[in-house]
């Protein structure tokens, strides 16, 4: 590694998401929840150089895994992500998100008239017509759904 090159720390034991794409690190961090004032340490790394990807972003968390909620989360700002695992230095987990053909209960509709927000018990539930740039089309209206009414909702 030359010295040229952004170095940034090993973590212990906690989790590692990698190649999120270029500028949505902090959104990340909100889908965890993480206000930066839990005790954690934690390294956000924004626009970095990437071999895979033209800019890439990082965000490493002491102490912490996210839910299966937080993953599918995950999924629909930064498609390519890997989440690592980490306990005692050593990578030991390796997940790469995977949006899947149908979301529910993840993300809510933005069409006030529509009837998963109404009070009847219907679950949001959406199909993912295209990764990137991100569209979700309602099962229930249809409305398409793009990633900034995704980000809104975090
Ligand atoms: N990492 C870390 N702390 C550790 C171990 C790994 O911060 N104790 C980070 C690495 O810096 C890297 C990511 O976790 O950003 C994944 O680690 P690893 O699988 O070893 O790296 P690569 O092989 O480069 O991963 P990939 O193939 O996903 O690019
Ligand atoms: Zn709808």
């Amino acid at each position: 590694m030359s010295d040229k090159e952004l170095r940034v720390s090993k973590i212990k034991d906690g989790t590692v998401i990698d190649h999120i794409s270029g500028g949505y690190a902090l959104d990340v961090v909100k889908i965890l929840g993480i206000t930066g004032r839990e005790k954690r340490v934690m390294t956000i790394a924004v626009n970095v150089p990437s071999k895979r990807f033209r800019a890439k972003d990082i965000v490493k968390i002491e102490g912490r895994a996210p839910s299966p909620r937080e993953v599918n989360l995950i999924a629909l700002v930064a498609p390519h992500a890997s989440i690592n695992i980490i306990r005692d230095y050593e990578v030991v987990e390796k997940l790469e998100v995977k949006l899947p053909k149908v979301i529910e209960g993840v993300v809510k509709c933005v069409n006030p008239g529509c009837i998963s927000n109404s009070n009847e018990p219907a679950v949001a539930k959406f199909y993912v017509e295209c990764e990137e740039p991100l569209l979700l089309k309602c099962h229930y209206c249809g409305y398409i759904m793009e990633k900034s009414d995704v980000l809104q909702q975090l």
